[in-house]
């Protein structure tokens, strides 16, 4: 029996987390026992609990309560607690997620124990060092002993920072292995998506109709603290709702709620607000996202996780960022990097509305990248 700790913390990684668990639960339970760490970065009641209940996830072991505050505040709450706890606890391994500021409090606490890190979601790069998540996803790469990218493009950075392939193991620290495995999303979204059309009234409590919406969210923080990007997406928004006389639904990150007031202009404020076909709502459950998702027409977003559902579900999307690390995405057709820029967002928009057929080929694997990794944590993790 291995013992294996999973840190989660931000909305995404208790998303992520109900793969592994889910696998480990039916295939692995007599072989790997998990023990969950909540750092807390994220507290809400609708940014995390709601997962556990909804996506039937064991309650964390810890809940560390770390909250928000300063990066350098946040992560050292983070750190210290984690570090106790792998004291105490003494896994065979730590799993992370991702690129958030749980993983990197997980990588540098672990690390510097000598405990091997097993980072899902390896290798992804958006080769832009002013965003937290680069610098909190290469640092965590950096002292990963399992790397497991869910895209062949995620495998190739890091064959071009110097990872090497086909290196026979003990695998360590200083001998990493990584991984081209497929990804643990899209593992959740084909198990999850059977049976939330059913279960979820969030189209008709938003008076929404199938292929009549589009799906929006925001909450990068290169968007949402620079009112000048803020304004420029929110114009862009009601510019398209009034043009094309479609219904726009908006679960807003709390980020973002906080800081529409004061960072919008008052005049475009008080146009979203009372435009009628733009509907601002709490952030939803998991189950209503998808079903969000995969009724509307069209996504546009800055999320990582939401640019991938959007392909999952085939809908077209408009990238609300300067660039992507789901390179694939862009490259097959169906999205569209239009950054904070109105014009080509607007133009983006009409691009979809007049194309037919986009493609949509199988790019992230087959449903079963969990159970991958449980195998490979099995063979390798001692
Ligand atoms: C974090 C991650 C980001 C990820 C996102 C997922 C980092 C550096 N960023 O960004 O990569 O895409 O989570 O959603 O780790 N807040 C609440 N309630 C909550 C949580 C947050 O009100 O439950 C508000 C607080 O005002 C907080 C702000 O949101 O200061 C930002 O939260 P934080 O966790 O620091 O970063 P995110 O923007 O959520
Ligand atoms: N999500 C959700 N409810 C919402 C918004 C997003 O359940 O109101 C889910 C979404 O389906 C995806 C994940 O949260 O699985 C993406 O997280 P987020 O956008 O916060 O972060 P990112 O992926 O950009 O790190």
């Amino acid at each position: 029996m291995i013992k294996l700790l999973t840190i989660i913390g931000a909305r995404p990684q208790i998303i992520k987390s109900a793969a592994l668990s889910r696998a480990i639960k039916d295939k692995f339970a007599h072989k790997i026992h998990e023990v969950i760490v909540h750092t807390g970065q994220h507290y809400d009641d609708n940014m995390s609990q709601v997962f556990f209940d909804e996506m039937d996830i064991s309650q964390p072991n810890y809940n560390l309560n770390a909250g928000s505050g300063s990066h350098g505040k946040q992560t050292a709450a983070m750190i210290d607690g984690i570090e106790e706890i792998l004291l105490k606890e003494k896994p065979n391994c730590i799993v992370l997620y991702g690129d958030t500021n749980s993983t990197l409090a997980g990588a540098i606490a672990a690390s510097k124990m000598q405990v091997p890190i097993i980072h899902i979601e390896a290798g992804l790069r958006s080769f832009n060092k002013s965003m937290p998540e680069e610098l909190n996803r290469i640092i965590c790469d950096r002292v990963s002993t399992l790397l497991f990218s869910p895209t062949k493009a995620g495998f190739n950075n890091l064959l071009k920072e110097g990872f090497k392939k086909n290196n026979p193991g003990p695998y360590s620290l200083d001998n990493p292995k990584i991984y081209h495995c497929g990804d643990v999303m899209f593992d959740n979204s084909l198990f999850f998506s059977s049976f939330t059309n059913h279960s979820t009234t969030v189209l008709s409590d938003n008076d929404l109709e199938t292929g009549k919406y589009v799906l929006v969210t925001i909450h990068r923080n290169n968007n949402t603290d620079d009112p000048l990007r803020l304004n420029a997406l929110f114009r862009s928004i009601n510019r398209i709702s009034v043009e094309s006389k479609i219904k726009i639904i908006i679960p807003l990150h709390p980020r973002t709620s906080k800081l529409l007031s004061t960072n919008l202009t008052p005049d475009l404020y008080s146009a979203v607000k009372t435009n009628e076909q733009i509907k601002i709502i709490s952030p939803v459950s998991f189950f209503n996202m998808i079903a969000l998702e995969r009724n509307s027409f069209l996504i546009m977003t800055d999320s990582g996780g939401v640019q991938k559902e959007a392909y999952f579900f085939n809908k077209p999307c408009i990238i609300l960022r300067s660039e992507t690390e789901w390179t694939e995405l862009v490259k097959s057709g169906s999205a569209v990097i239009a950054d904070a820029d109105e014009g080509k967002i607007v133009k983006a928009f009409l691009h979809f509305k007049k194309s037919k057929k986009l493609k949509f080929p199988d790019l992230f694997g087959d449903g079963n990248a969990a159970g991958f990794i449980c195998k490979e944590i099995l063979k390798n993790i001692k």
